[in-house]
């Protein structure tokens, strides 16, 4: 059994052969809005914020990775819903306040800020700045002078220890991003000396795609312990915390799902043991795909089926140009395939192993080979768990077929 098709499947039900969200089928949705198509459902986002917030502590703020998908629409819903964004330009920045969000509502994180990004952050005054190296915080400086503000920042911290299990490691060992660990006491120290700055705290994010709660927890406990001996050797106390995230999504057929609830009452019982010893900061997540990976499918249309040499062929209008994570060649979070997958209107069809592929003139645009519903030139196929790293994450330019379209269902 797949158990990522399965789990992507509880949000939709079927009617005769067809997939339907509600009433509707997807394959009708399809038609009405043309293929090739990804569509978000608003009520899947709104039923996760819900899960979180009945499970996740009170006092860890949640906010929304805008590079997993940062349609405008996506960022009014989710800004309605949780308490900032994580941008990781000043092009997200500017999404961000376009959808009607304070810049005070962002944090900006990421390795090659240019100065033009941090003299828009700093001139909008954004909420907080993750700083990754020690020339980045003097840029901030001059910067900070020249315009007469306040620049919010914290310290992004590469950690001396990497999270378990998780499908992308970003801590832990060399890396480009952050500060080791080594070196963390004596930036921190410069960041409090400065009549420019407000220096508040410290961001760790050591690892995306994790589907172990059982390790993700002695990831967050690991960071609450190193902010403890850091304020102790500093002598400065953190008013801002941010811890990561990394809570994964099921893509693949062997992959379950978090167990959010032994993740909450871990947490839960984490912030009540650091909360005081730090000095009750504010603890925050920063997530991407959690949010908003399972409200997405990405719907294509069979244009040709075809045989070679014993093989059967279905091609399609939509390829890795705009789902390059379903082709299987976005890094290591995402490197298989297939990902979660179906034909929509043909639900109760006897199964057919086929090469799913896309219209690119290149091998790798292809979605994977398995058992599926037998398929007609024709029929929709939709590509679950899309609403993360999809688009956004693609080459659309490569061969210079159109954009696909993106629509939001409204709950
Ligand atoms: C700094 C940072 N924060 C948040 C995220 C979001 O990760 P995810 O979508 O897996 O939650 C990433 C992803 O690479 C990241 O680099």
């Amino acid at each position: 059994m797949n158990l990522a098709l399965k789990a992507a499947l509880t949000n939709f039900r079927i009617c005769g052969n067809e997939l339907c969200w509600d009433d509707v089928a997807l394959s009708e949705l399809a038609r009405k809005h043309g293929t090739p198509l990804y569509i978000y459902f608003e009520k899947i986002i709104q039923h996760k914020h819900q899960l979180l917030r009945r499970l996740l502590p009170d006092n860890l703020y949640i906010y929304y990775a805008v590079k997993a998908n940062p349609n405008p629409d996506i960022l009014k819903i989710i800004g309605n819903l949780y308490d900032g964004f994580d941008v990781a330009s000043s092009g997200e920045l500017k999404r961000v306040m376009s959808a009607g969000f304070p810049a005070a509502m962002i944090s900006y994180a990421g390795p090659g800020k240019t100065r033009e990004e941090l003299r828009c952050a700093i001139h909008e005054e954004i909420g907080c700045i993750s700083v990754e190296s020690q020339q980045e915080f003097e840029h901030i400086v001059q910067i900070a002078s020249n315009l007469g503000k306040k620049a919010s920042i914290s310290l992004r911290i590469n950690p001396d220890f990497d999270l378990s299990g998780s499908g992308m490691k970003m801590g832990g060992g060399p890396k480009q991003f952050g500060v080791d660990t080594e070196k963390a006491p004596d930036i921190i120290a410069a960041m409090t000396d400065e009549s420019c700055i407000k220096f508040k705290g410290i961001h760790i994010f050591a690892g995306s795609q994790n589907l172990y709660a059982d390790s993700l927890l002695p990831g967050f406990e690991n960071i609450l312990k190193y902010a403890v001996s850091l304020q102790q050797q500093t002598g400065i106390s953190f008013q801002w915390i941010n811890l990561g995230g990394g809570f994964g999504i099921p893509y693949f057929a062997h992959e379950h799902e978090l167990d959010l609830e032994f993740l909450g009452r871990g947490l839960t019982n984490l912030l009540e043991q650091y909360s005081s010893l730090l000095g009750h900061p504010e603890f925050v997540l920063e997530l991407g795909r959690y949010l908003v990976g399972e409200c997405g499918v990405y719907l294509t249309e069979v244009l040709y089926k075809k045989e070679s040499r014993g093989h059967v062929f279905l091609i399609t209008d939509g390829g890795m140009h705009h789902h390059l994570a379903a082709s299987g060649n976005l890094g290591q979070s995402l490197a298989r395939r297939p990902m979660p997958l179906t034909v929509v209107n043909r639900q109760n069809f006897s199964v057919e192993k086929v090469h799913v592929v896309g219209p690119l003139c290149t091998p790798l645009d292809t979605f994977g080979f398995l058992e599926i519903p037998r398929a007609e030139a024709g029929d929709i196929i939709g590509v679950f768990q899309s609403g993360a790293y999809g688009f956004s994450a693609s080459p659309q330019l490569f061969l210079s077929h159109p954009a696909p379209k993106e629509v939001v269902i409204p709950a």
